[in-house]
């Protein structure tokens, strides 16, 4: 029998960028073209005959017709149904953009792999990733994400193989920690990239029979990135050019437009005091000055919004300040994020590290770790990051309320358990629908069937030759793997019944 080839490689898919790379010999060797020093930019574009990626894409961004047909921070659309782009007889869902992005990511990996790393990509030759997600992404959208990249297929004809999700503050912590002397520490890692702010509480144990690091705690927020700091300079673009041109009306490209030129005057305000914008819109132009000052004070309610997430972590462990707080992220390079940290935590070491490539890293990390170990769980203790319940109906209220079988914080892997009983004689069928919360009330905790989201739902269908009395007890349980894996199993005992169902798809390995 032929010999089969893996490569582990991490893959951070990005907002902005993204960036895979892998783990030799304990060095972590990027898989991207020398060219892109920050990765990939995450772009798309089709115009029903031409598809172009990166770079290439980015560049139609500047032209009304062919912007329009450029897909940029998918990631932050992936509640969106249906399709983001139409092309000629061509349809693309979410899935369907991180699909073409990450593929044309890893198809360069190959060749990179192929042509600096001398790897040879024979028939056998498989390719597997550890792929990090933000902590506040729900299961259904790591979901999305964990089948578009399943469903990438390699050179050789063989399916890219999603290992493991890994939370990206975690992986940035994994990149820390690989790159140090094992000790007892405390980190507290924050991300802010371009679309999302993740936070992690992570202990590092020099006591090598201890698993090595643990995730304490952790916070995220979706929805708050670099993308944020540039609507909001945007807004204030267009406030800027309107006062010069009143009652001139903006089109989707003109928007676009403002965001593009926000995004590069913050980031010429890292570097510069400040600087000079012009805006050259429908033949008018418009032109002034933007000071760091200025930027600082119109973007900080969203700095303060990072700031909280770090508070509320430090609130729950006893208000115990950590040894390092690490700084990761494009976004982290603002200077505005320094120095609040710093004015915030007096007296606890900040450090920066690699701001693009620190969570692909740790994934790489984890990945190679995978491949020494099935589960890689004597090395880091994971935790949910959501709460999730079933829905069940209380006599007492007469309502259906959400009882939380999985606590938020629960080390992974866990299960949890609850009995159940049918309201009516000859039920022949009960379903039970899972729950996703940020609730972090404590298991067994009863919470209002709205706060949270609908998840999965299963039926258990009796046999309906037989009478069943009313009050037959059925059994649930809710498991959240190691890998994040959410299932749940309903057993009815006395019919010899059970019913499984899982929101993430099966790993085939
Ligand atoms: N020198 C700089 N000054 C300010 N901001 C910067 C600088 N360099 C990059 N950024 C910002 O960093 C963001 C990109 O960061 P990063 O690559 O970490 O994000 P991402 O991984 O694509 O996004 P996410 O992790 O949120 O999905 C962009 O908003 C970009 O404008
Ligand atoms: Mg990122």
């Amino acid at each position: 029998m032929s010999e089969k080839k893996l490569l582990s490689i991490g893959i951070d898919f990005g907002t902005t960028f993204s960036f895979c790379c892998y783990l030799e010999k304990g060095t972590v060797r990027s898989l991207i073209p020398v060219t892109e020093i920050y990765g990939i930019p995450s772009l798309f574009y089709d115009d029903g005959k031409q598809k172009s990626y990166g770079r290439i894409a980015e560049k139609k961004l500047s032209n009304p017709r062919t912007a329009k047909n450029v897909i940029s921070s998918v990631k932050r659309r992936l509640e969106e149904s249906g399709y983001l782009l139409t092309a000629g007889d061509r349809c693309y869902t979410a899935k369907d953009i991180i699909r073409e992005i990450v593929g044309y990511m890893v198809q360069g990996a190959v060749k990179v792999a192929e042509e600096t790393y001398q790897i040879d990509f024979s028939k056998n030759f498989r390719v597997e990733a550890v792929v990090t997600v933000p902590v506040g992404f729900s299961e259904p959208q790591k979901k999305l994400i964990e089948e578009a990249i399943s469903s990438i297929i390699m050179p050789n004809g063989t399916h890219l193989l999603v290992r493991k999700l890994l939370p990206e503050p975690v992986a940035a912590a994994i990149e820390y920690f690989g790159l140090r002397n094992k000790q007892d520490e405390d980190i507290l890692v924050y991300d802010l990239g371009g679309g999302t702010f993740d936070a992690a509480w992570v202990h590092s144990n020099k006591d090598n029979k201890k698993i090595a690091y643990e995730v304490i705690d952790q916070e995220g927020d979706s929805h708050l990135g670099g993308d944020d700091w540039d609507a909001e300079i945007a807004k204030w673009l267009k406030e800027q050019y309107l006062a010069d041109n009143p009652g001139e009306t903006m089109s989707k490209h003109d928007e676009a437009y403002l965001c593009r030129s926000a995004r590069e005057l913050k980031e010429e305000l890292t570097e510069l005091e400040s600087t000079s914008w012009e805006l050259d819109l429908h033949g008018n132009v418009s032109e002034g000055e933007l000071t760091r000052k200025k930027f600082e004070q119109l973007t900080r309610p969203l700095l303060d919004r990072t700031l909280q997430k770090m508070e509320i972590i430090i609130q729950r462990q006893g208000g115990k300040k950590p040894n390092h707080i690490i700084l990761t992220g494009g976004s982290s390079l603002m200077l505005q994020v320094q120095a609040a940290i710093r004015q915030k935590f007096s007296g606890v070491d900040v450090r920066s590290i690699n701001p693009a490539h620190a969570i692909a890293n740790g994934a790489a990390r984890y990945a190679d770790w995978l491949q020494q170990t099935p589960v890689a769980q004597d090395k880091i203790q994971l935790i949910s990051s959501h709460a999730y319940g079933i829905g069940y109906h209380y006599d007492d209220t007469n309502q259906t309320e959400i009882r939380i079988l999985i606590p938020r914080g629960a080390k992974l892997p866990y299960s949890g358990t609850a009995k159940s009983y049918t309201r009516y004689k000859d039920q022949y069928s009960s379903s039970f629908t899972v729950f996703e919360l940020d609730s972090h009330e404590p298991v067994d905790t009863r919470v209002p069937e709205n706060t949270g989201r609908e998840i999965m739902t299963v039926t258990l269908q009796r046999a309906s030759d037989k009478s069943v009395p009313k009050g037959r007890e059925s059994i649930e349980t809710l498991t959240l793997s190691e890998s994040e894996l959410l299932s749940i199993k309903a057993v009815d005992k006395v019919a010899d019944i059970e019913v499984e169902d899982s929101v993430s798809i099966k790993r085939n390995h």
